[in-house]
């Protein structure tokens, strides 16, 4: 497998990055001013994360996602990893990521590579989706912050 950088000629992965977050307003304006990063395994991408300075030495994970059928074989723990060698080479300090509530596993993933709770952002799914989320039969309203030092 081979994790680089989406070219700007390519067409972004959409059906991924839907796959982290429903919305596409969301997603299309993160991409203008992130870099987006795709995992292929036989010429096909697999993965994504998309990688956004959000303050002075700090970076965000603001999207990762594998293709269902590919899931749970550990490409999703290299694209963490990945993102996070990178934005230390970039020269970042801090790396940071959100997820749902509900995001058991995500939040097992993140932890197991590294990133440390910082606080929950409450309500934020309720201020930035219209539409209600619900993910292992649990609404999706707070963002729980996690980060790690580079
Ligand atoms: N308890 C303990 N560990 C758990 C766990 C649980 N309940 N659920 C998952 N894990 C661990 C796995 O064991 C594995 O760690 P290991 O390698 O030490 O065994 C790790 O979490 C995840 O494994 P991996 O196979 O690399 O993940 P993946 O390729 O399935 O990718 C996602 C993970 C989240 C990117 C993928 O499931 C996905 O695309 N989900 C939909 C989109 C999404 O939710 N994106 C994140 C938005 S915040």
């Amino acid at each position: 497998m081979d994790i680089r950088k989406l070219s700007d000629t390519e067409q972004p992965p959409m059906e991924l990055l839907l796959l982290a977050d429903p919305s596409v307003l969301l997603v299309s304006q993160y991409l203008k001013r992130g870099e987006c990063f795709v995992a292929v395994v036989d010429n096909e991408i697999v993965g994504e994360y998309v990688l956004l300075p959000t303050r002075p030495d700090t970076v965000e994970i603001v999207n990762i996602a594998v293709a269902e059928p590919e899931q749970g074989k550990g490409i999703g723990k290299q694209l963490v990893k990945h993102a996070i060698q990178n934005a230390a080479l970039q020269g970042y300090k801090t790396i940071e990521i959100g997820t749902g509530n509900s995001g058991m596993s995500q939040l097992a993933l993140y932890q197991k590579c590294g990133f440390r709770m910082t606080g929950i952002d409450r309500d934020f799914f309720i201020r930035h989706y219209s539409e209600p989320i619900f993910e292992n039969g649990i609404q999706v309203v707070d963002m729980v912050r996690l980060s790690q030092d580079l």
